[in-house]
């Protein structure tokens, strides 16, 4: 059996975060630079059944069963068994690696979950389909996250700009334009579940305020769209600087956020926004060709522990099966 390498991209939220989690919609794009390896390998000397797992980004050398069983890799190999009806798989050791980001809103959790269990399914012999690895990749992501939205899956499955509203089909967007988005990390690890967590407590207290913030983002992102699709850069912003402010209100953003995001804004940035669960992990800001590395240095300055500038264009991104 020949040893099977998949990738899976790491992703970033440009709008309506937290919103998407009561049903509005959101747009998120795939960040090709970072990506999350699997890599499959028959084991000659292991007895059947037995899956060995290496990843050491994270530090794990040990064998599946010695996982808890609601640990993230676990929870994933056993739901491509159990999608295939495999109970005893070949002996084989999986080795994962990743560039992306831990708990800075880059979907390294849903990447990880899904380059393993293309991976592990092709190495199998029976390959899952996009709508199958997502649907796995999401019953992860409630480990992760607890009540996920399910858009980490869907844009990293995909591999495509997506507008995505929960429980609906995938919509991807078109790109006339191509824009350059730098993002900046607090460093602050902030993960994702308890933030959501915290939003739903504040949200059971005065669901008119939170309607109304989610409703007003649900606005920006329609609109963000329409720009986006239209190729009108110049107005889309202003509507990164609006969601940033409701973003505030529903009392995600952290000291070290509004940093970063004002230093990217002085360093001239067209707008700029937190991305993700927020209260740490990363923003983002737009620019042109010219200002990348301007606002990069800005961000450093600021506290960023790292930037990554990626140019979000339509040659990127090849459409798979849907
Ligand atoms: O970018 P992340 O992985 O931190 O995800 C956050 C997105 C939320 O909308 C806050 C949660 C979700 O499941 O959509």
């Amino acid at each position: 059996m020949p040893a099977i390498t998949a990738t899976a991209p790491g992703k970033i939220i440009l709008f309506g975060e937290h919103a998407v989690v009561y049903g509005r919609p959101a747009i998120a794009v795939p960040v090709n630079e970072e990506r999350a390896r699997a890599i499959v390998m028959a084991d000659p000397r292991g007895q059947v059944g037995e899956i060995r797992i290496n990843a050491p980004d994270v530090g794990l050398e040990t064998s599946l069963e010695q996982l808890p069983e609601d640990q993230p890799i676990r929870a994933a190999v056993e739901g491509v068994l159990s999608e295939l009806g495999i109970a005893r798989p070949p002996a084989c050791t999986l080795r994962i690696t990743s560039t992306i980001p831990i708990s800075a809103g880059m979907g390294s959790g849903a990447a990880v979950s899904v380059a393993l269990m293309r991976a592990l399914s092709s190495f199998l012999g029976h390959p899952l389909s996009n709508a199958h690895v997502s649907e796995l990749a999401f019953e992860v992501e409630k480990i992760h996250h607890g009540t996920p939205s399910g858009i980490d899956n869907t844009v990293i499955t995909y591999a495509m700009p997506v507008y995505y509203v929960r429980g609906q089909p995938l919509e991807t967007l078109r790109l006339p334009e191509p824009f350059v988005i730098v993002i900046g990390d607090t460093g602050l690890p902030s993960p994702t579940a308890l933030v959501v967590g915290e939003l739903r407590g504040d949200w059971q207290m005065d669901q008119d305020k939170y309607e109304a913030l989610f409703d007003s983002v649900a606005v920006i992102v329609k609109d963000a769209r329409a720009t986006i699709e239209n190729g009108n850069m110049g107005a889309l912003g202003a509507l990164m600087n609006q969601n940033h402010e409701y973003l505030r209100q529903m009392g995600v953003s952290s000291p070290e956020l509004e940093s970063l995001v004002e230093a990217a804004r002085s360093a001239g940035a067209a707008g700029a926004k937190l991305s993700g669960g927020g209260k740490g992990g990363n923003m983002i800001a737009l620019t042109d060709d010219g200002g990348a590395v301007e606002i990069e240095s800005a961000l450093r300055d600021a506290g960023a522990v790292r930037t990554i500038v990626t140019t979000i264009e339509e040659s990127k991104y090849i459409q798979t099966d849907a």
